[in-house]
């Protein structure tokens, strides 16, 4: 059988709510004090290009949870950061290992390692998706709200970074309406929208991209937002803060927002740009749960691409 890799969320199109709920079967089992090795002796590599807390350890646990190990390749350190080619590095490592983990700077490079790997790839963030942060954050919003079909979402923000171009594809493959609240320089890339808007024709998904904050979040059941300075957008912070002065999701934002909307956020946070404190750790916010998420949602991720079976 063709392996499987997970590079952006239109790899998840038929099975998405299948892994959302096997994420929250593993959670539910563990906490139960059940064992959930259903990956034993399964070795997890995981190359990381950029800095990470929460894709690292949650991946490096939920590995181990799965009965399997992870092990921690910093280009750094191998010889990948020294010129050797994603080509060589691809077709060596996966024949140590039986599924890889890739934290890239661009989009080509998980494309390309993906292409000469032997086993499933996980893109674990580039510069245009982070999908397993999506399946996380569904699986959150299901726990919170009971489903997600025909709920209403709107992020707010950098409308062109990895998160935006994820939520716009996940939420549609459920059926979930989506809005994009950006400046128009940041608006999101008009390939995402356009399959967005596809996948919406079948899933009953309404799809919006606009530049206007006032009342944007009326009507909705959850509200995100992401860093407007993403890994390698540093050396444009400056102009970047004044560019998404007025897109902050605050108090007043929030309750205009459907009675009982959540607050969601894949952090790191900066609070006073993107989000006041105040809404992030209120009572609205789900960020920790979202955050415990990531190790269940990739541990069904793992399990999916590996061809592991759930046990009851
Ligand atoms: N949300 C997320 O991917 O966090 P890290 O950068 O800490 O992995
Ligand atoms: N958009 C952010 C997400 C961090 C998890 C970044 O790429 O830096």
């Amino acid at each position: 059988m063709a392996k499987r890799d997970l590079l952006g969320m239109l790899d998840l199109k038929d099975d998405l709510n299948e892994i959302i709920d096997l994420g929250i079967k593993l959670k539910t089992r563990s906490k139960s004090g059940k064992k959930v090795e259903y990956a034993k002796g399964k070795n997890l590599l995981m190359i990381f290009e950029k800095p990470s807390t929460r894709t690292r350890v949650s991946f490096e646990v939920g590995m181990s949870r799965l009965g399997g190990h992870a092990v921690f390749l910093s280009p750094k350190d191998i010889q990948m950061g020294r010129g050797e080619s994603i080509e060589d590095t691809a077709k060596v490592i996966s024949r140590y290992g039986d599924i890889i983990m890739y934290r890239a700077f661009k989009w080509q490079d998980m494309e390309e390692l993906a292409k000469h790997s032997q086993v499933p790839v996980i893109n674990g963030l580039d510069n245009r998706e982070h999908p397993c942060q999506i399946v996380t954050d569904l699986m959150a919003i299901k726990e919170h709200k009971g489903k997600l079909k025909g709920l209403s979402f709107a992020y707010f923000g950098d409308g062109n970074n990895n998160m935006a171009h994820s939520y716009l594809l996940g939420c549609a493959i459920v059926g979930m309406n989506v809005k994009i609240v950006s400046p128009v320089k940041y608006q999101p890339d008009a390939y995402f929208v356009e399959k967005a808007k596809e996948i919406g024709k079948k899933t009953g998904a309404k799809v919006e991209v606009t530049d206007k904050v006032a009342g944007a979040a009326k009507g909705m059941d959850i509200l995100a937002t992401d860093t407007w300075v993403s890994m390698g957008d540093e050396a444009e912070k400056a102009v970047r803060v004044q560019e998404f002065q007025g897109y902050t999701i605050d108090g007043k934002v929030m309750k205009e927002a459907n009675k009982g909307a959540l607050f969601i956020h894949c952090l790191p946070a900066y609070y006073g740009y993107e989000v006041t404190k105040e809404v992030a750790h209120g009572p609205q916010s789900i960020i920790f749960d979202e955050a415990e998420n990531r190790m269940w949602a990739q541990m069904a991720i793992m399990m999916k691409l590996l061809g592991c079976k759930f046990k009851a």
